[in-house]
């Protein structure tokens, strides 16, 4: 017997956007089958709005399954049907039967995803991206309360892949409907979702607030999903060469902070010069942040360290050995993983 999952303790809060990373392999969709009973757990609970559902069958299942859309890699269209014919499909199933109530409602659906354009045309007349908006229209015709995206984006080009997304972070602003982003790509966790879970052979090695687990990777799976979308952190402890080492920090700064000129502010105010040795800058969701491995010397070191603290910088040691504990993965510690 294969064990494709164990130990999984996951919550998923309403409303938000949750991503699950992990390599090929590692158990992603097995666990989103679980999610929406494809597939049921040897053992253990699935709740779902509070109540367990593990047990679920017929007519509650069909319930169940109604509030929880999918939408997969390669789409999964029907060839033979137009595009709003695909969008009717799971209206038809569920027993609507007034023409003009699916054909308005597949309108509104196919607004949304902005294929207005293309609703008499055949899946074969479209791109890969269209394709997939079409899934999502699809997907939330049963008007679900959450969606769960078994990499959707991963057959797409980057450019498409980035307008999905946005697409995705739109449905879930306006229609408030939680989704859950199945992924191997950390950039399509740093930019669609809010919390993520770090799958590695069935278990969940590391989870949190993506502005934790993207800037502080604690795992060497997580730190090796991280390094493939930001290839310069390959580098994990660059040399100077220059003997005069100062001492070595590793700065993040998230949010309105990676917009000021505080480096050069405490450089002023405590004499100290910095060189910066490698860094990363981007954007986590809408949130700007920059990580940079500065060496600091000259006349107050100490106090130019408390003040990056002071001005909310986070600020690591680089040369003393991690300390144990500090952010790792702990299951207490995060609200997400009861
Ligand atoms: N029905 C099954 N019977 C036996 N083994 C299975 C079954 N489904 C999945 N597995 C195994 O469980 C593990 C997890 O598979 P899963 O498809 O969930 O991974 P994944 O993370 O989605 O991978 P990928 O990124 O390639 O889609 C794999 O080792 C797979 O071979
Ligand atoms: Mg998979």
């Amino acid at each position: 017997m294969t064990r494709a999952l164990s130990e999984i303790d996951l919550t998923i809060r309403r409303g938000e956007i949750f991503g699950i990373i992990g390599s090929s392999g590692a158990g992603k969709s097995t666990l989103v089958r679980l999610i929406n009973l494809l597939e049921r757990p040897t053992e253990g609970d699935v709740f779902f709005d509070g109540e367990r559902v593990t047990d679920f069958r017929g007519a509650q299942l069909r319930r169940l399954r109604r509030k929880i859309g999918m939408v997969f890699q390669h789409f999964n269209l029907l060839n033979a049907r137009t595009v709003s014919g695909n969008v009717a499909y799971p209206l038809e199933l569920a027993g609507i039967h007034d023409k003009a109530e699916i054909a308005r409602r597949v309108a509104t659906l196919l607004d949304r995803v902005g294929l207005s354009q293309h609703a008499d045309k055949y899946p074969r007349q479209l791109s890969g991206g269209q394709k997939q908006r079409v899934g999502i229209a699809r997907a939330l015709a049963s008007e679900p309360s959450v969606l769960l995206c078994d990499e959707a984006t991963s057959a797409l080009d980057p450019q498409t892949t980035i307008s999905v997304l946005d697409l995705l972070q739109e449905i879930n602003r306006d229609l408030g409907v939680t989704i859950v982003i199945i992924t191997h790509e950390m950039d399509v966790i740093r930019r669609a979702c809010d919390s993520v879970a770090v799958l590695e052979h069935g278990e969940i090695v590391e989870g949190g607030a993506v502005s934790d687990v993207f800037l502080h990777p604690q795992h060497q799976a997580t730190r090796n999903l991280v390094r493939e979308a930001e290839p310069d952190q390959g580098v994990a402890n660059p040399v100077r060469d220059d003997a005069a080492a100062g001492r070595r920090l590793r700065l993040t700064l998230l949010g309105p902070a990676s917009r000021q000129a505080i480096l050069s502010r405490i450089a002023r105010d405590h004499v100290v010069d910095y060189a910066i040795l490698s860094g990363r800058v981007g954007h986590i969701r809408q949130q700007p942040y920059s990580q940079l491995t500065i060496e600091l010397s000259g006349r107050d070191v100490d106090g130019a360290v408390a003040g990056f603290r002071a001005a909310g910088v986070t600020v690591e040691p680089l040369d003393a050995p991690p300390s144990a504990g500090t952010g790792a993965f702990d299951g207490e510690a995060l609200d997400h993983v009861a």
